[in-house]
């Protein structure tokens, strides 16, 4: 979780299809067709809870807004205009959207740093849909991305220090290992300490 603001009521999202998503970049706003490979697929399979009721798609600017009230809902910082402007300038798919009966219920958003670490800038899932292996998938799908570019050697995230919970997520789950320590890495936060984790995909 990267350093900051919060406002707009839950918005429902106004179409849904399961294996589409719309192109940002497109002055014409076209529809893609988006087919599940394989190791989409897998990733899939750890959602609980009937899978139909289960949609996915990318940042775009119409969602962004519903994005930001998600993650403000479930974060201590809060990202400014910028952290989701700056989405539309990197490989859409570094980021993924979790929709549950049109409801935006989790994301992840990601960025890559000196061309070889992906970075985990914020996971979120919507507090009472927790412990539903919503987290999990959004982790298979960007391990999925990682092992798909293989100039990616690993994976890593900023976690403040008090936040156990997500701590265990990502060391009992995905097997992260504590890289270090870092003093006063949050400026708006008290403690102000984070870990840094990460897990090797490569060497
Ligand atoms: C961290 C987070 C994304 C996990 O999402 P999730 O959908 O609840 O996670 P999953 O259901 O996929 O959990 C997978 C596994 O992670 C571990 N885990 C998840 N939440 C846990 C918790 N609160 N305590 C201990 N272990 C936990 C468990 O091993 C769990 O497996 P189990 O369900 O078989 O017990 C979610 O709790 C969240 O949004 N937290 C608030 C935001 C946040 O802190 N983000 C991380 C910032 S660095």
């Amino acid at each position: 979780m990267i350093g900051t603001h919060r406002s707009e009521p839950f918005l429902k999202r106004k179409v849904t299809v399961m294996t589409k998503s719309v192109d940002p970049t497109s002055k014409a706003n076209i529809v893609l067709l988006e087919e599940p490979d394989e190791d989409e697929m897998k990733a899939r399979e750890c959602l609980s809870g009937g899978l139909n009721k289960f949609s996915f798609g990318h940042p775009t600017k119409k969602n962004a807004g519903t994005l930001k009230v998600l993650n403000d809902a479930c974060l201590p910082v809060h990202y400014r205009q910028w952290f989701y402007d700056a989405l539309f300038t990197r490989d859409i798919k570094l980021s993924r959207l979790v929709y549950f009966n049109d409801n935006l219920v989790g994301a992840i958003c990601c960025r890559i740093e000196n061309l070889s670490d992906l970075y985990i800038m914020s996971i979120t899932v919507l507090a009472p849909y927790r412990k539903r292996k919503i987290g999990s998938y959004l982790m298979h799908y960007i391990i999925n991305y990682t092992k798909q570019h293989t100039e990616l050697k690993r994976i890593y995230l900023n976690v403040h220090t008090p936040n156990t919970s997500a701590q265990n997520f990502y060391k009992n789950a995905f097997n992260f290992s504590e890289v270090r320590r870092i003093d006063g890495y949050y400026t708006d936060l008290t403690p102000s300490d984070c870990f840094e984790l990460e897990l090797k995909i490569r060497d």
